[in-house]
């Protein structure tokens, strides 16, 4: 699995406001979007294209333009779906997929609530967006699926990350092609199994009562 984690002070930047808890819902959503499209900078280096002919008003040249079946878009709900505008807003044609999916507060595990899904996805590259990878069982969970259904390249999306959340993906994915693109990489979990220092409760802040 290849991780990047972004190293740059405009996210860095962005991040110590997102995770002040002070800072306010609307803005809290605003600043995961442009981490997002910050990010996906990054995300989509390798997104394939295709050789195309385009006149320009002087000359004929070339570009390219994205290869179809354009990428697969999937945002894990609740919190990924505050990430999913800053990614169209770079790749506007992309398909958009939904998984909702919930961690048990207790056991941790995750369970898949609903999925909103193209049922082939042979030859697709698929982009899963999560602002937490905290102790990776989601992000694993969402990820297999996408392999389940046929996808060969997958790049997972990630505000926050953690040590022991990029093993345990890491040990999920095994060969399989893909990529974990991270805003920063924190210290740990607390006994809660919320990432620390991190942000929160990343679909709270987004999506829950403002306190
Ligand atoms: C959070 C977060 C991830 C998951 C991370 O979602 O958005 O999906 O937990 O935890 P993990 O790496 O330990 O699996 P949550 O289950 O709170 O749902 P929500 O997005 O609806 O708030």
């Amino acid at each position: 699995m290849q991780i990047f984690v972004a190293d740059h002070p405009l996210i860095t930047h962005k991040l110590s406001v997102l995770r002040n808890k002070h800072t306010p819902q609307p803005t809290f959503k605003q600043l995961i979007e442009e981490i997002m499209t910050l990010l996906a900078y990054e995300a989509t280096r390798d997104v394939r294209v295709t050789e195309i002919t385009i006149e320009t008003p002087v000359a004929t040249t070339t570009g390219v333009e994205l290869t179809r079946p354009t990428p697969l878009v999937v945002p894990i709900l609740r919190a990924g779906l505050g990430m999913l505008e800053g990614m169209i807003r770079l790749v506007p044609t992309a398909e958009v997929g939904f998984l909702g999916m919930v961690r048990d507060e207790e056991t941790l595990e995750p369970t898949t609530y609903a999925e909103r899904l193209p049922k082939d996805l042979s030859g697709r590259q698929c982009f899963v967006l999560d602002p937490m990878l905290a102790t990776g069982g989601s992000l694993a969970a969402a990820v297999e699926f996408l392999f389940e259904r046929g996808a060969d390249d997958v790049t997972a999306i990630c505000v926050l990350g953690t040590p022991q959340g990029v093993e345990t993906l890491e040990r999920v994915v095994g060969d399989r092609r893909v990529r974990l693109v991270l805003g920063a990489l924190d210290e740990g979990l607390n006994e809660q199994a919320f990432i620390v220092p991190g942000l929160g409760d990343a679909g709270d802040r987004l999506y829950g009562t403002p306190h």
